[in-house]
Formats: C-alpha cells, sequence, structure tokens
C-alpha cells in the first residue's frame, strides 16, 4: 500500500520539478521586463485573445507598463501608457525606431518600403523624401491646401449623390464602401492626379483588399512569429497567401501609374506626388545621391497610396457610427455649422478654428475608438535600457496607443464618449489635450499622414453634416465591436439620409 500511495506523490513531485525546470529554462534573462509564463513552441500566443490591445491592457495592469510576452520563439515587448511610450520613442528615439525583420515586411511595396523599412541613413533620406512630397501637395501652401480642398469638396458631393442614390425611398444601406473610394480618390488624385468612380470594378476590388493587410501586420499576426504555420494549409497560412497576392496588385497598380508619369514628365510642371518623387530621385533632386535608386519611386509612392486609402476613411466609418449613436449630438454639431458657415456656402479649413465642437467631436472620436490600438511593430536598433529594464537589439516592440487614449489618470471615465472634454470654459477647444491623443504614434516613426487626414476628416464631416441628417436602423444595434487588424473597424451597419435643405415636399416619403 505505501508503495501505491507514494507512486501519484512521486508523480506530482516530478510534474512540479519538471515545471519549475522548464520555467527556469524557457525565463527571459534577468533584468529583462516581467511577463506572463511563456509557454514553449507558441508562447502567449493563445492568450492574446481577439482584441490584443485589451489583453496588453490587463496584462499592465498585472506587470506594469513595461512588459515582455513570447510570440512563437520571438520575445515582444510591450510598452504601454504615455510616459513609457514617450520615453521609448522619443528620448530614446532611434533606438527604438527600427522595424522587425519580419517575412511579410519584406513583401510590401516591393521590398523598397519606409513604413516596413529597416532603420537606416537610406530610410531616413526615403522618409524625408516622402513626407516632403506629400506635404507640398496637401497642407504645405495655401495653394496646396486650396487643390486639397477642391478634390476633398468634390468627393463629398459624389459621396451625397450615392448616399442619395442608395438611399432613395428612405431605404438603409452600409455607407463605409464609398468612404472607402471617397478617400481612396482623394489620395489617387494627390499621389496620380486621377480618381475614379464609385462603380469602378477594379478598383474597388483593389480596395476591398485592406482588412487582409491589416490582418497580416497588425500586432496580434500570427503569420510572422510562427514560422511552421506556413507548412502546411491552414487559416493563418491562406492569409499569408492572400497577403502576398494584395501587395503584389497594389504594387503592380502603382507601377503602372508611375510609368505613365515617366512617359508625360516635364520638370517644368510637378503636376502630382508622383512627379515630385520622380523628380527627386531620377531628374537630379537630390535622391539618388543620397543613395534611392529609381525602384523607390514606386516603393515610396505605394507607402504613401497604401497608407493613406483607407486609414482616413476608417476614421469617417467611426465619425458617423458615433453620430448615429449620439443623434442629439448630431443636432448640436449641425447647429455649430449653421450659426457660423450659414446656409449659402459649404464649410471650408478656414472654418476649422470656429467650429471647436466639429473638431472636439473629431478627437474624441479618435480617442474613443483608437481605431489604430497599436501601431506598426517596432524594433530596437541597439541594446538599451527602458525603465531599468534591458532590452535587447532586434526585440520586437509594440506600442499599446490604446492604452493611452483609455488611461483612467489622464482621462475622466474614459469609457464614455463625450466630445465635451475637449473643450475649456468658454468652449474653447483644449490644444494640450487634443495632443495627448496618441492614434498616429509619436517619434521618428510618427505616421506623416497626420496633418491631412485629419483635414480631410474634418472636411468630409463637415460638409456632410453641413448637408446631411443621418439615422441610424431602428432594426440594428450599434456597437463599438469592431473587426479587428492593424485598423479596427466597425461592424457593418447601414444607415437612411436626408438632405437637410430639400424642400419638404421632395423628401422621401413626405410625398403625400
Ligand atoms: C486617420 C488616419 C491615419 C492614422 C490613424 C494613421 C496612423 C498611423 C500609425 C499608427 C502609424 C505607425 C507609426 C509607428 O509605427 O509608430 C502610421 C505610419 C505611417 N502612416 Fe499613417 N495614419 C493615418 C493616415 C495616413 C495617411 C493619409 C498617410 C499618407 C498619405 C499615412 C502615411 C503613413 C506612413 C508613410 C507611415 C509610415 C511611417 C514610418 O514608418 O516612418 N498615414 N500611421
Amino acid at each position: 500500500t505505501m508503495n501505491l500511495q507514494s507512486r501519484p506523490a512521486l508523480l506530482l513531485a516530478s510534474a512540479f520539478f519538471l515545471c519549475l525546470w522548464a520555467r527556469r529554462r524557457l525565463r527571459p534573462p534577468s533584468g529583462s521586463p516581467p511577463g506572463p509564463f511563456a509557454w514553449p513552441l507558441v508562447g502567449n500566443v493563445l492568450q492574446l485573445g481577439r482584441l490584443p490591445h485589451l489583453t496588453f491592457c490587463k496584462m499592465a495592469q498585472r506587470y506594469g507598463d513595461v512588459f515582455q510576452l513570447r510570440l512563437g520563439r520571438r520575445a515582444v515587448v510591450v510598452l504601454n501608457g504615455e510616459a513609457a511610450i514617450r520615453q521609448a520613442l522619443v528620448r530614446q528615439g532611434e533606438q527604438f525606431a527600427g522595424r522587425p525583420d519580419f517575412p511579410s515586411f519584406r513583401l510590401v511595396s516591393g521590398g523598397r518600403s519606409m513604413a516596413f523599412g529597416r532603420y537606416s541613413e537610406l530610410w531616413r533620406a526615403q522618409r524625408r523624401l516622402a513626407h516632403a512630397s506629400l506635404r507640398a501637395f496637401s497642407t504645405a501652401s495655401g495653394r496646396s491646401l486650396q487643390l486639397l480642398q477642391q478634390h476633398v469638396a468634390a468627393e463629398a458631393r459624389e459621396l451625397i449623390r450615392g448616399f442619395l442614390r442608395r438611399g432613395a425611398g428612405g431605404a438603409y444601406f452600409d455607407p463605409c464602401p464609398l468612404f472607402t473610394v471617397a478617400n481612396a480618390n482623394v489620395i489617387c488624385a494627390l499621389c496620380f492626379g486621377q480618381r475614379y468612380s464609385h462603380d469602378d470594378g477594379e478598383f474597388r476590388a483593389l480596395l476591398g483588399r485592406n482588412d487582409k493587410f491589416g490582418q497580416t501586420v497588425g500586432a496580434g499576426s500570427l503569420v510572422d512569429v510562427l514560422p511552421w504555420l506556413q507548412a502546411f494549409p491552414n487559416p493563418v497560412r491562406s492569409v499569408f497567401r492572400d497577403f502576398q497576392a494584395l501587395n503584389q496588385e497594389l504594387h503592380d497598380f502603382v507601377r503602372a501609374k508611375v510609368a505613365q508619369h515617366r512617359r508625360t514628365y516635364d520638370p517644368r510642371l510637378t503636376r502630382d506626388i508622383s512627379d515630385a518623387v520622380i523628380g527627386k530621385i531620377e531628374q537630379g533632386g537630390g535622391g539618388a545621391q543620397e543613395g534611392l535608386s529609381r525602384d523607390y519611386v514606386e516603393g515610396t509612392m505605394t507607402d504613401i497610396f497604401g497608407a493613406g486609402q483607407d486609414t482616413t476613411s476608417t476614421a469617417l466609418c467611426w465619425v458617423l457610427l458615433l453620430l448615429l449613436k449620439h443623434p442629439h449630438l448630431q443636432r448640436q454639431l449641425q447647429a455649430e455649422l449653421d450659426r457660423v458657415v450659414g446656409r449659402d456656402r459649404l464649410p471650408t479649413a478656414e472654418d476649422r478654428g470656429c467650429l471647436p465642437y466639429l473638431e472636439a467631436f473629431i478627437y474624441e472620436t479618435l480617442r474613443f475608438s483608437s481605431f489604430v490600438p497599436v501601431t506598426i511593430p517596432h524594433a530596437t536598433t541597439a541594446d538599451v535600457v527602458l525603465q531599468g529594464f534591458r532590452i535587447p537589439k532586434d526585440t520586437v516592440v509594440f506600442v499599446n496607443q490604446w492604452s493611452v487614449n483609455h488611461d483612467r489618470h489622464k482621462w475622466k471615465d474614459p469609457h464614455l464618449f463625450d466630445p465635451g472634454r475637449f473643450l475649456d470654459g468658454e468652449q474653447k477647444l483644449d490644444r494640450d489635450l487634443t495632443c495627448s491623443v496618441m492614434i498616429f504614434s509619436m517619434g521618428k516613426r510618427r505616421c506623416i499622414g497626420d496633418h491631412l487626414s485629419k483635414l480631410q476628416i474634418f472636411l468630409f464631416t463637415a460638409i456632410l453634416l453641413h448637408q446631411c441628417t443621418f439615422e441610424a436602423n431602428p432594426a440594428e444595434r450599434l456597437t463599438m465591436d469592431c473587426i479587428h487588424g492593424l485598423a479596427l473597424k466597425p461592424l457593418p451597419f447601414t444607415v437612411s439620409v436626408k438632405m437637410r435643405d430639400t424642400p419638404r415636399s421632395c423628401q422621401a416619403g413626405d410625398a403625400q
């Protein structure tokens, strides 16, 4: 009997020591950030959940703002909260400005991507070039601003026509695909001097593949950390194959446009961003001396077009969803527009300073949705120490922007949607507070499209609210739940649209 009783005890004891041994073997070296126990082979992959940024917030409560996990065999350091993120991305900017050497990153923009490229002298030259060219055709001067406004106003008018067609007779329809085309058209006009019809099947198909992109490069993506998943058929492998195909397709689209521009290039007339980039790299503009060869034209243009086409439209989907959820805010915004702009003209960028409530609403939408919850993954470029923890060179770093925007110490009741939080006692916009919403990242990798997209979101929202009233579909429950990728997208919802100025007798449903 003695023998029989001791056997389970012995088994238990050996299991215990085995666990201890495994734990020690798999434990990060001393001085690394703390974090959850990582399982062999998968690490913490199974703990990420459907919305990794929320899991990261929970883990941060337990382990602190700088913690470490393991995805597959990769160590990943996760940064939470403004202090830790600023300390890394701004004060130790160079050391945290890298990108991981993920296989998927090498497929973007024909391997000549700035956004997914590693930190180097060449990268710096490419970023300067992309940034300057984008600015020259968007917000740099009064003239470029004027042109941008014309594009946005034209797309907004087209959008409203599309809304009225789809919503004829009070019908409910999904507005988000129209936002995608409208926004892609603005960026396409800036990049290539061209726009597409909402009925253009090929253009829509090209844009429709965006979600797959985000699912591959977003923080919860597994394709790069579990390489063995490439060996047999499974959902992760098919996401990766779709990713290869869509990158090829986007790059081909851009290559054809660039080829056209090369054929018709005229140094006396810079028509759009493509011309500007060609001028700098191929026509003695200094890019070549900095080591940027010809194929960086296509790489850079794919970056700008790729990053710009769907982010801003996702913001507009959240704007609209939140307007539907808060109809009284919609009425207040319309009242502000009517007071400041009047009914005789459309709102313009010059009205921005006089529409604090609309600005506050947009910032609250960015904060509350935090629809880019985690930035594109970073990597360290050298051995660094952060908040006393050692992080070796080439460690993957996730930056949790959501944690900044939902920090209870920073925002009162962060889970409530309240544009009023951005207004001071005199109903003026609190600039310090709007600056502390983090959605474009910070430091050396900060988004280069921030000014452009904020202006675009402002103009589209202002024009749409000035012209239309949006109503929710009573048969649907509006939820903040979302589809996860690099960007969070609302679950599909439908609206009905009414023109505000149409005479009553013409309005759908009022015919009698
Ligand atoms: C509301 C819209 C947008 C949001 C929320 C957004 C957000 C971001 C974020 C979070 C990053 C990653 C930063 C990091 O890794 O730390 C990024 C990078 C980037 N964005 Fe945006 N973006 C938006 C619109 C745009 C637009 C319109 C363009 C261009 C026309 C653009 C171009 C880029 C580029 C080129 C990068 C790569 C920067 C680098 O790696 O150095 N973005 N953006």
